[in-house]
């Protein structure tokens, strides 16, 4: 089995994280996924973006929920990384979608719903991938494991992961209790028996964030399902000469 590289935030180590450009960025390099975060503006649309404030990626200030996506759309998202990358925007759900329409790959969204709640952004999340991506994969995690069953109640078919820093005690209960199929586990916790326990319960394990060579050796080591990582080129490149 080959361990899947999943782009963190897009390819985060060369691009302004969750931007279009990390995006095309790690589309291009031939990552196997690609991972993104979500919250919802003020006008309830569905933005890409880390954090709940917009102090660390962009030149404006304050909560997300505060601002409407027309004024988030002024804010520059790229200066902060390099001024090679100004005027890259906050990308709306939407527009990611777009750009990955053709991308084969698992798009892995987080509902970013552990400080904030954002009602309703599961149904919205949900309804533009049907709109945008139906036929393609798409994985849900968040830390908010609440999301991931509101999302199933609204569609049982939904693929779900629960992301977990730390381990549980008998992994595989609660995790087929919630209908996921896959837990998405800090590194230290999934480099552990609790991968051989879930394995053994066919639930996937994917390991974040891996960005270390030797820890991504580890991951192909032990047939972790996939590591998501800020340097998907790198981590495609050590697969190919682990795979010789
Ligand atoms: O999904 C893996 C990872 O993205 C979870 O942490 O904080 O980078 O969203 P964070
Ligand atoms: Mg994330």
């Amino acid at each position: 089995m080959k361990t899947e590289i999943i782009a963190h935030r897009g390819s985060k180590s060369n691009r302004p994280e969750n931007t279009l450009a990390a995006f095309e960025e790690a589309k291009r390099v031939g990552s196997d996924g690609i991972e993104l975060d979500v919250h919802l503006s003020k006008d309830q649309k569905v933005v890409v973006i880390h954090d709940d404030k917009l102090n660390r990626t962009t030149n404006g200030k304050g909560q997300i929920k505060n601002f409407t996506l027309e004024e988030l759309k002024q804010l520059d998202a790229g200066s902060w990384f390099s001024p090679k990358y100004k005027g890259e925007e906050i990308p709306t759900l939407i527009e990611v979608l777009q750009l990955l329409a053709d991308y084969k790959g698992i798009l892995n969204i987080e509902f970013k719903t552990d400080r904030n709640i954002y009602p309703g952004i599961e149904a919205r999340v949900f309804q533009l991938v049907q709109n945008y991506r139906r036929d393609l994969p798409v994985v849900y995690s968040s830390f908010n494991h609440e999301s991931l069953i509101r999302l199933k109640k609204i569609n049982p078919e939904a693929d779900t992961a629960l992301l977990l820093w730390e381990r549980l005690a008998d992994p595989w209960r609660y995790t087929e209790q919630v209908g996921a199929t896959a837990q998405h586990l800090w590194e230290a916790s999934a480099f552990s028996e609790t991968t051989e326990q879930l394995h053994a319960h066919n639930i996937k394990v994917r390991a974040w964030t891996v960005n270390k060579p030797k820890n991504m050796h580890l991951a192909f080591n032990m047939g972790i399902d996939a590591l998501i990582t800020d340097y998907p080129e790198v981590a495609l490149d050590l697969r190919r000469s682990f795979e010789n």
